[in-house]
């Protein structure tokens, strides 16, 4: 066990700092990846596979977590943890002087962007929720399901008041504080909701189109490979592992000094990505056993999950058990992304925690309404030809993610004191680094021309 609190003197930014810290290895891990394992992976990842034509979307996403995603996962992680401050703080103290840290502006704006539809989505999951307990989730077809979802998203008053109820449970772990609120849930609840994935898994596999779905799944169609499957898979990729926003900086500013930084960026990309194929194990043979399209998109896995449990021998009981731990997953991610805007209010804004919180939270009430309401009330209220849930949605993801993971990129690999990367991979020359002259390449050079080229494929431009 390693002590909470800690005051320790940084190289680089040479200053004394009282912070808080994840208190075990375990919590390390647990946090980080309760903070990549969400309903990015089980909501997002099927339902953009699915309408990106399945392997070939698959492949892509995969190449970038190789080549982008894990460089900047480590990236942040030595912003993070070599300055001990959230992410503004540390372009400011990595790059005193400079305009650098408006980067950070990106990550608070689009953190925020992410906290308001993300919400909804965990709404959904409270409705489910109950609706598992009460044992109204029990339907005779698959179509029942499309329906029944339609009918729930369309109104506006169920909706609106899960994301607003889901938005006060996010509240009441924050104000908690890092370690007390998000380290010991994470502990518990993150190795249960891999356990009960598995079995969901072997269930799917043994469905009568099974095979259809892992072929859907896993054989890539290059010829289906455009810009919006490119660009679909880097914003996923960016995504799902909470990268992009200073995210993954602000949770190792938590770190301690012992926590090895590759490993835990490798153990964290490869349980996100496992996560994500096993959710598209489950969901994909299911989809094509019950005859349903794979390209229905954000409402996919609402209408699949359930005729899957409905399947199931004691299936209320499973579509419980899993909905309440979607439930618990969503929120070690919300956390997450609050705590960016958090640790700025309270850091670069002096604002008191509670202050922050109530703030963040106010934020995410407001937007979360926008987006809830549009599915119903609100769904021809467009801009771009996208309603508030998907422009938020596209936006985030798509455009601000990668172009915040481009800034992170660039900044470590051209303008960051290489000792100090040196320092942070090694913790202070204790460990080995091998991989840390590829790591600088990557970021240096290949994550920043590979996000450019993305987003210039898909504005027509190549
Ligand atoms: N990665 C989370 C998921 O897959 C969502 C998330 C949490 C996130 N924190 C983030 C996304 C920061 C982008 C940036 O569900």
């Amino acid at each position: 066990m390693e002590s909470k609190g800690t005051t320790e003197t940084n190289s680089q930014t040479d200053n004394k700092i009282t912070r808080a810290q994840f208190t075990t290895k375990l919590g390390v891990i647990a946090t980080t990846v309760g903070s990549a394992v969400g309903l990015g992976n089980i909501w997002r990842f099927p339902y953009e596979t699915g309408t990106h034509g399945g392997g070939a979307f698959l492949i892509c996403y995969i190449f970038f977590i190789f080549v982008i995603g894990i460089p900047v996962i480590c990236a942040e992680f030595i912003m993070g943890r070599g300055t001990r401050s959230n992410i503004f703080g540390a372009f400011r103290k990595l790059a005193p002087g400079r305009k650098w840290y408006f980067a950070g502006y990106i990550g608070i704006l689009a953190s925020l962007m992410i906290l308001s539809f993300y919400s909804v989505v965990a709404g959904w999951t409270i409705e489910y929720l109950i609706q598992s307990v009460s044992g109204s989730l029990a339907l005779a077809n698959p179509e029942d399901y499309h329906t029944k979802f339609d009918e729930f998203s369309t109104g506006n008053v169920r909706p609106v008041l899960w994301t607003l109820v889901f938005l006060l449970f996010n509240f009441l772990i924050l104000r908690r504080g890092v370690t007390k609120g998000i380290e010991k849930m994470s502990n518990i609840m993150m190795p249960l909701l891999f356990l009960l994935l598995l079995v969901f898994c072997i269930n799917s596999l043994l469905m009568p189109k099974a095979q259809e779905g892992l072929y859907f799944l896993f054989h890539p169609d290059f010829s289906e490979i455009d810009s919006s499957v490119l660009l679909g898979a880097m914003g996923q990729a960016f995504f799902s592992l909470s990268l992009g926003l200073g995210c993954m900086a602000t949770y190792a500013s938590y770190f301690s000094k012992k926590t090895k930084l590759i490993k835990s960026a490798g153990i964290t990309a490869s349980l996100d990505t496992t996560v994500a194929l096993l959710a598209g194990i489950i969901i994909f043979p299911a989809v094509f056993t019950f005859n349903m399209s794979p390209a229905a998109g954000p409402t996919l896995v609402f209408e699949v999950l359930p005729s899957i449990f409905h399947h199931l021998p004691g299936g209320a009981v499973w579509s419980s058990l899993f909905f309440f731990l979607l439930f618990l997953a969503s929120l070690t991610s919300t956390i997450s992304m609050s705590e960016i805007s958090i640790a700025f209010f309270t850091e670069e804004k002096k604002m008191s925690r509670r202050s922050a919180t109530i703030l963040n939270t106010a934020i995410g009430c407001v937007f979360g309404t926008l987006c809830a309401l549009s599915f119903g009330a609100l769904s021809d209220f467009k801009i771009f030809g996208l309603t508030a849930f998907n422009l938020f949605d596209y936006v985030s993801s798509n455009i601000l993610l990668p172009f915040g993971g481009m800034l992170i990129s660039i900044f470590v690999g051209w303008f960051v004191d290489r000792k100090f990367i040196k320092t942070q991979l090694s913790n202070d020359h204790k460990v080995k680094v091998r991989l840390m002259t590829l790591i600088v390449f990557c970021l240096r050079f290949v994550a920043p021309t590979g996000i450019i080229l993305v987003f210039l494929n898909s504005i027509g431009i190549i």
